[in-house]
């Protein structure tokens, strides 16, 4: 192994585009920790070389504190955090159920704030390092039957902003990556057609090329179906209410 091989955490990496970023950076020759809570899944994973299990609850501040922490030991430094894991029940978001929308805040945003938090000190003493929160373009604006999944992603977005000032002054990176559609385990669920939905290789080659190749703050995909949403971000609020009313109706 190389000295100068740059080194990956992803968490949310047991399925889904998380699995296909760690799958994609390995590739490339980066030596991955990925991290989920199912054990089995990320041991699967972990059988490519330059891959490694490092299981965990993101739920779980103390956990998280802990992995980071033998990561580090074990790597000996992390590049770039992409923290990736969420959760959304498309079931349960279809009238306000409070225990639903605090799990999904629970896992979707404080998991973030758990990750970021355990690699705080690491990235700001070295003064170098990039951390990557994976939200959606979900929490651009509020959606029908979004009651707990859209408002984690928007704090989520929001709190992407926010750090991005503090960390820069240490050299520190912050950047969002918001997907549209991707073809995983989450959006199986969905009953809904699903416009441009592309699969999770798709999603690594592009966030792999956005952090790498790239300097933007916001790395978004597939093109179609974001610009469409960009263009809601910028609607005023009647505009915006009275067609996604039309388009609910239909
Ligand atoms: N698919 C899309 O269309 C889409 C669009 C926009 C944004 N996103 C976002 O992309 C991310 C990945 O989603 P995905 O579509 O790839 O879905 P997925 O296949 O269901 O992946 C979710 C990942 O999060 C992990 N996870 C869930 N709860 C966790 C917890 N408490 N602690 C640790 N890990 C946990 C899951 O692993 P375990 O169950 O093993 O813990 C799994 O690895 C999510 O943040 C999602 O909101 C997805």
């Amino acid at each position: 192994m190389s000295e100068n091989q740059k080194k990956i955490w992803v968490t949310g990496a047991s399925t889904g585009i998380g699995k296909a970023v760690a799958e994609k950076f390995a590739k490339e020759g980066w030596k991955v920790a990925i991290s989920a809570r199912r054990e089995e899944l990320l041991k699967n994973i972990a059988k490519d070389n330059n891959i490694f299990d490092y299981p965990l609850d993101v739920t779980d501040k103390k956990k998280v504190d802990e992995v980071f922490k033998k990561i580090l030991e074990d790597f000996k430094n992390i590049d770039l955090c992409i923290f990736n894991a969420g959760t959304y029940e498309p079931k349960l978001e279809k009238e306000i159920n409070q225990e639903q929308i605090r799990r999904t805040m629970e896992v979707n945003f404080f998991g973030v704030v758990n990750c970021i938090k355990a690699v705080e000190n690491h990235f700001k003493n070295i003064k170098n390092g990039h951390i990557s929160i994976v939200s959606s373009i979900a929490g651009y604006r509020g959606l029908p039957n979004s009651s707990g999944y859209g408002p984690s992603k928007a704090a989520l977005s929001n709190l992407a902003e926010s750090l991005y000032f503090d960390f820069k002054k240490y050299n520190v990176k912050i950047s969002l990556i918001s997907p549209g559609f991707i073809k995983t385990p989450m959006t199986d669920k969905n009953k809904f057609r699903m416009p441009f939905i592309k699969s999770p290789e798709f999603a690594a080659d592009k966030i792999y090329n956005g952090l790498i190749k790239s300097d933007t703050f916001e790395i978004t995909f597939p093109k179609q179906l974001t610009i469409l949403f960009k263009f809601f971000k910028i609607l005023p609020n009647r505009i915006y209410l009275f067609l996604i009313s039309k388009l609910v109706k239909r």
